[in-house]
C-alpha cells in the first residue's frame, strides 16, 4: 500500500518524508488555504517546494470548473515538475479533462468520488488515481470502506489500471481497513500516519527491556 500525506504543510511533509514511508502528497484548495497559500504564483511556488521535498506523486488540484480552464490550469501545474499529478473533480467537464490529460500522458487524480459509478467513469476516462472520500461518507452514515472494496472489485473485474486512492482518512483503523480491502494508496494527515505506531504493549515492553538491560549493565 502506498502512503500519501494529505496536507500542504511543509513541516508535516518533511516529517513524514524523514520517517521514510512517504510515497506522495495530496493537496486540495482547502488545505492550501489552511496554510495561507493564496494567489496563483504563490500556489505554483508552493507546489514546487513540495516537489523538492518528496520523491513521489504530488497531486495538485485545479480550481477551474470548465474544460478549457481545467486544461489551461492543469498544463501549467504539470509544467512545474514531472511529479505533479493533475487533480480534477468528478464532473462532466472533469471527465473530459481526465481523458485529455490521459491521452497526453499526464497523470491525473479524480477527486470527490462518492460512488462506484463515478469511479468506473473515471477509470474509463483513463484516470491514474481515483479518490473516494472514506471519512466524508462515514460522516453521513454510509460505509466509506465498503465503497473502497466495491471499486477495487470492479477494477479487478476489468483489469483497469487506475489506482484506488482512499482519501478523507480520519483515523488509523481507516488505513488498516482500506489495506484489508485492497486500496492501492491511502492519503491522510501526519497525525493519523503516526497513530499507526502506537501500542501500549510496545511502550511497556520497551520499558521492561531497557530496565532489564540496565540491571545487567549498571
Ligand atoms: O483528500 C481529500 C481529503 O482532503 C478530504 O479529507 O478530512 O476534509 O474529509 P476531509
Amino acid at each position: 500500500m502506498k502512503f500519501f500525506i494529505d496536507t500542504a504543510n511543509l513541516a508535516d511533509i518533511r516529517e513524514a518524508a524523514d520517517l521514510g514511508v512517504l510515497d506522495g502528497v495530496t493537496t486540495n484548495p482547502s488545505l492550501m488555504a489552511k496554510e495561507g497559500i493564496t494567489g496563483k504564483n504563490n500556489i505554483l511556488k508552493h507546489y514546487k517546494a513540495i516537489c523538492d521535498i518528496v520523491d513521489g506523486d504530488i497531486s495538485a488540484e485545479v480550481n477551474a470548473i470548465d474544460f478549457e480552464g481545467m486544461v489551461r490550469e492543469g498544463e501549467e501545474l504539470a509544467e512545474i515538475d514531472e511529479k505533479i499529478v493533475v487533480k480534477l473533480p468528478m464532473t462532466r467537464e472533469g471527465v473530459k479533462a481526465l481523458k485529455y490529460f490521459s491521452e497526453k500522458g499526464i497523470k491525473t487524480n479524480c477527486t470527490l468520488i462518492f460512488s462506484a459509478g463515478q469511479a468506473l467513469l473515471a477509470a474509463k476516462a483513463g484516470a491514474t488515481y481515483v479518490s473516494p472520500f472514506v471519512g466524508r461518507l462515514d460522516d453521513i452514515s454510509t460505509d466509506g470502506v465498503a465503497l473502497i472494496e466495491q471499486i477495487v472489485n470492479i477494477y479487478e473485474n476489468y483489469g483497469y489500471t487506475t489506482e484506488v486512492l482512499a482519501a478523507s482518512i480520519r483515523h488509523p483503523m481507516h488505513i488498516v481497513q482500506c489495506a484489508e480491502v485492497g486500496a492501492d494508496v491511502m492519503t491522510g494527515p501526519l497525525s493519523v500516519i503516526l497513530a499507526l505506531l502506537k501500542h501500549p504493549l510496545t511502550d511497556l515492553g520497551l520499558e521492561k527491556f531497557l530496565a532489564d538491560y540496565k540491571k545487567g549493565n549498571p
